[in-house]
């Protein structure tokens, strides 16, 4: 589909891999509205991306105040054709410790981080860009979500992390073939290590280590190169239902 002219929302995009894709689409003359969480710098990324970019502030895991805030996108843009989804996270927990089995609360918290608040967006995302009028391929809209490698090989102390994306990465095919009729793709992107937010600040050699697994390059991943591959994805109208490693080749060890 064509990025100029079309509206995004990007999830999780006052930071990292979002943010670099938020930039992207601006730059390429897509309408972007950025959602991520009140205490995020959602505000001033858009006011710095500029070209009409607006901030809508919310909370992921408050499903009903999320779907308010892409109510409020989607009528500040007057249409949703592409959305952007990486707000999510971890807890490093193994199932069973000295202090006793993994909370079952902490498991639920990451899976509706990643899991429920991704499919909560995917399903409203998907409702909005039912509305639009088919482009001349046919498309309505195109949804990339944030899975991780972590999805396929997870490592000791991931459990839940590994559960959730595993379910990121599982729902792309089944929702591709649910909206297919509508002419709405999706697809997710599993990154091994990128440098964002906490892992930005890692000292090169550390950083040589934790990547000594790939193939090449032996390095975390930059945000625009996930940006690119966003891009891509939203582009070409033949990637859907899929989950596309993004890793150098990198296999993450037990730990
Ligand atoms: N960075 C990595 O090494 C890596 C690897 C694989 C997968 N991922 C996935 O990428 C995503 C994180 O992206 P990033 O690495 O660019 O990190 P980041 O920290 O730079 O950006 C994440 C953004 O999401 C926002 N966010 C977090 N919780 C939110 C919530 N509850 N509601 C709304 N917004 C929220 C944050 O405020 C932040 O702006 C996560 O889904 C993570 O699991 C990251």
């Amino acid at each position: 589909m064509e990025i100029a002219g079309n509206v995004a929302v990007v999830v999780g995009g006052a930071s990292g891999m979002a943010r670099a894709t938020a930039e992207a689409l601006a730059g390429m003359g897509g309408k972007v509205a950025i959602l991520d969480l009140p205490s995020s710098a959602g505000e001033a990324v858009a006011a710095e991306i500029g070209k009409g970019t607006t901030f809508h502030p919310c909370d992921v895991t408050d499903f009903e105040g999320t779907e308010q805030a892409l109510a409020q996108a989607v009528e500040a843009h007057g249409a949703l054709h592409f959305a952007v989804n990486t707000a999510g996270g971890g807890a490093a927990r193994r199932t069973l410790t000295k202090e006793g089995p993994h909370p079952l609360d902490e498991f639920r918290r990451v899976i509706d981080l990643n899991l429920v608040g991704t499919f909560n967006l995917n399903r409203l995302q998907a409702h909005h860009m039912s509305r639009n009028e088919p482009d001349e391929a046919g498309e309505r809209g195109a949804i990339v979500n944030t899975a991780s490698i972590a999805a396929f090989e997870g490592q000791i102390g991931q459990v839940a992390y590994t559960a959730a994306k595993a379910g990121i990465a599982g729902m792309s095919l089944t929702m591709a073939r649910d909206l297919g009729s509508l002419g709405i793709r999706v697809n997710a992107i599993a990154p091994s290590l990128f440098a964002t937010g906490i892992t930005q600040g890692i000292p090169e050699e550390f950083e040589a280590r934790l990547t000594k697994d790939a193939a090449f390059p032996k390095r975390m991943g930059r945000p625009h190169e996930y940006a690119r591959l966003a891009v891509a994805i939203l582009e070409n109208p033949m990637l859907n239902g899929g989950t596309i490693r993004l890793d150098g080749g990198q296999r993450f060890a037990p730990k």
